[in-house]
């Protein structure tokens, strides 16, 4: 799985040093560095979302929030890493 935080201009302004911590630090405590890579991208054109973009494989999220984080974190990164862990 390839989770690409989008460090362009607009979304570093919206947190995106944050959401980078954020996801670092979640990978490692649920032990995903084998499944999730994790890498910066430049701007992914959803500059007007709220928050930060993320694109997890060939899926682009907008809006991600330090707020929002966790919910995104389980829904999006945990849930399908753990089913791609147990062969689903
Ligand atoms: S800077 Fe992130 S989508 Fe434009």
């Amino acid at each position: 799985m390839i989770v690409s935080i989008c460090v362009g201009s607009s979304c570093h302004i919206k947190g995106s040093q944050k959401i980078v911590e954020l996801m670092k630090n979640a990978v490692e405590k649920h032990h995903l560095g084998d499944i999730v890579t994790l890498c910066g991208s430049f701007c992914q054109k959803h500059c007007d979302s709220p928050g930060v973009t993320v694109q997890v494989n060939d899926t682009t999220h907008t809006g991600v929030t330090v707020e929002g984080f966790h919910d995104f974190f389980n829904n999006q990164i945990l849930k399908p890493a753990l089913a791609e862990k147990e062969g689903f």
